[in-house]
């Protein structure tokens, strides 16, 4: 097999970006350049604005001047799926996609984001036997949004019994509900007002709402019914300690940060375009960290 380093060559610098908008506080770049630096290549990633209405021609642009492909963030990631011409499960199963690759002359999806969070419960989960104790009791899931989608993919693919899920707008979640058809997973959904007498017996709590990032409102939930062996994640990671990890590690529950998510689902991107499959080190995580912690 050629390496990654071969490629780039016989192909000249491999360009990538991140499509979205606004794209301007995406930590995509930082992570990609951080890579091609440790892996001496010579690629490039870049933020590459797109309104809702140029997102086609912006993508078939990009193709004709030879880049590798893009990320794509909020909003385009069911007019990603839309727009490819080869669509990989990953894809096809959420309706949504992060990852496009252009590969003779053709515009190929994926999507990297259910890869990302299970990675990163497995990374957090240390010594824990998740099977056993998070994924083999119901799992409650605040949120329905896009994050909310991939995650309920994950879920799925890990083989979680029963998966509760609240939402502010409930029929969010119904319109979610082909996510679980044909599984063996059940999907619930709870009213936003029975939030956390739902967590009674579940083995993991996610919240992939916006409730606790900075500037928006705090999320008011207790955690009371969850059983010692749980453990809770939080996709949102500005604050990285949000007040919903805060309380949980004090009730001395395992806890998951939102950054994990964040650098393992731009792994098979990195691999996609620039042909080497790049490591989440802790010096990766502490680099986003320390640029949240400027920004901020
Ligand atoms: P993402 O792509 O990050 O999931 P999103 O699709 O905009 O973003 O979803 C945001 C989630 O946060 C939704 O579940 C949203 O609830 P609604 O579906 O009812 O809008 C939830 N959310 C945002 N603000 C909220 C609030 N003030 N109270 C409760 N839920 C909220």
């Amino acid at each position: 097999m050629i390496s990654g380093k071969l490629a780039n060559r016989a192909l000249g610098p491999a360009r990538a970006g991140i499509l979205g908008w606004p794209v301007t506080h995406s930590r995509s770049p930082l992570i990609h350049d951080y890579w091609l630096k440790m892996h001496d290549l010579e690629g490039s990633y870049e933020k590459l604005p797109a309104s809702p209405e140029d997102f086609q021609d912006v993508v078939m642009g990009l193709m004709e001047a030879g880049y590798a492909g893009a990320n794509v963030t909020v909003p385009h990631k069911e007019a990603a799926y839309a727009l490819a011409d080869v669509v990989e499960p990953s894809a096809s199963r959420l309706s949504a996609a992060n990852l496009l690759v252009f590969k003779e002359g053709e515009i190929r999806a994926a999507n990297t984001d259910s890869y990302g969070f299970l990675q990163s419960l497995h990374e957090g989960a240390e010594d824990t036997n998740i099977e056993k104790n998070w994924l083999s009791n119901p799992v409650a899931l605040l949120g329905a949004g896009g994050a909310s989608r991939a995650i309920i993919g994950a879920l799925v693919d890990a083989g979680v019994p029963e998966l509760r899920i609240s939402n502010r707008t409930m029929e969010k979640i119904e319109s979610l509900g082909f996510l679980c058809e044909g599984t063996q997973t059940k999907m619930t959904a709870v009213p936003w007002s029975d939030r956390t007498e739902m967590l009674d017996g579940c083995g993991l709590l996610v919240n992939t709402t916006a409730l606790g990032m900075s500037g928006q409102p705090a999320l008011d939930i207790s955690l009371d019914k969850l059983p010692d062996f749980a453990a809770v994640v939080d996709i949102v990671y500005a604050p990285l300690e949000t007040s919903l990890l805060k309380v949980a590690a004090q009730k001395g529950l395992r806890t998951v940060d939102g950054i994990g998510m964040l650098l393992h689902q731009a792994v098979p991107s990195f691999a996609a375009w620039f042909g080497v499959t790049p490591k989440v080190t802790p010096e990766l995580r502490q680099l986003v960290i320390n640029n949240l912690e400027e920004k901020s």
